[in-house]
């Protein structure tokens, strides 16, 4: 039987969200997303009107379906947490349930359970200062939007995820995407977020634990190389990354999204059975190198 993957943070085709929903559906799994807020209107518009079935095809020929997509905040836990200017938004208030606890229980009725968790989201909105530049209150929304966010939905997903069997083979998983600025100086990620990313790792050797300990449930999470995604050209300096990446990294080419979402596929599967509080670089080797040649 197939399993159901929950993606959060699918808003376009160009990300590594849609990338693993892919490798996902093509392995056989049943597709859920959460999608932002602000976005969902435009992303479920252009879905209906056939604007990414080019990129829907499969392997196998056919298209990718997404059984559900729901609207997703993941800055806020429960709808006692949403301040009043943010509920009374135009952009907010055409959706509901938005919240991670609301969302998880509309998955809950509607699924029943899932097996398997995407995190792939990330906002930090002083990205492009210094850090030394970046306000407490960009910083720690830097860490709500892109750390915080994964443990809130692991925390509300882990009771309705598959438990693993005893031998492990139908383990349930769950993962999220990462950035080399977590351990090595990336200038020009800033506000934060290479903070952020750094916590998320070191969440994701916790969770793993916890996790695996309640649920059998493996947490690891995708050190991934630049793609040039809506969320990276907001930071400004990704073609840069990806020129560098293909100048300096031992294999020579371009990263393609569909790398890391097959990635994401074989670590969501009993081929993975084992792996767990990983942080897995694909990234054309780019993390091996201490100089460029
Ligand atoms: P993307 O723009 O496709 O994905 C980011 C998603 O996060 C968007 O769909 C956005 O709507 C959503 N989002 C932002 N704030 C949210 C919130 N509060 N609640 C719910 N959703 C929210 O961009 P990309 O680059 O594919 O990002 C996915 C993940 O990959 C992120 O964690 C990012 O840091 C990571 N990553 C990206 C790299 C790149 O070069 N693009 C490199 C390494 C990691």
């Amino acid at each position: 039987k197939g399993k159901k993957a929950f993606i959060a943070g699918v808003a376009d085709d160009n990300g590594y969200g849609w990338a693993i929903a892919k490798s996902l559906a093509a392995a056989g799994a049943e597709i859920l997303v959460g999608t932002w807020v602000p976005a969902l209107n435009i992303f479920e518009t252009s879905l209906r009107r056939g604007k990414f079935d080019e990129s829907r095809v499969l392997p196998d020929g056919s298209l990718m379906e997404i059984a559900k997509i729901y609207p997703l905040d993941a800055v806020y836990d429960s709808p006692q947490d949403v301040p009043e200017d943010v509920k009374t938004n135009k952009r907010y208030a055409g959706s509901s349930k938005w919240t991670v606890q609301e969302v998880a229980e509309s998955v809950k009725e509607d699924f029943v359970t899932i097996d398997i968790l995407v995190h792939s989201l990330a906002n930090g909105p002083e990205v492009s200062k210094p850090l030394l530049e970046t306000s407490r209150h960009g910083y720690l929304a830097a860490m709500s939007a892109s750390s915080y966010s994964y443990v809130s939905l692991l925390k509300h997903f882990l009771p309705i995820m598959n438990p693993g069997m005893p031998t492990f083979l139908l383990c349930g998983s769950s993962l999220s995407l990462t950035y080399i600025a977590s351990e090595r100086i990336i200038p020009g990620y800033g506000g934060g977020m290479s903070s952020a990313k750094a916590a998320l790792e070191s969440d994701t050797r916790v969770l793993a634990f916890e996790a695996g300990r309640k649920r059998r449930i493996r947490v690891n999470t995708i050190s991934a190389g630049p793609l040039r995604s809506r969320a990276a050209k907001a930071i400004g300096f990704i073609d840069m990354m990806i020129d560098y990446s293909i100048a300096n990294a031992p294999l020579q080419k371009e990263l393609s999204a569909e790398e890391v979402g097959n990635t994401a596929a074989f670590l969501a599967s009993p081929l993975a059975s084992a792996i767990t509080g990983a942080v897995v670089y694909v990234d054309n080797g780019l993390h091996a190198m201490g100089m460029g040649v």
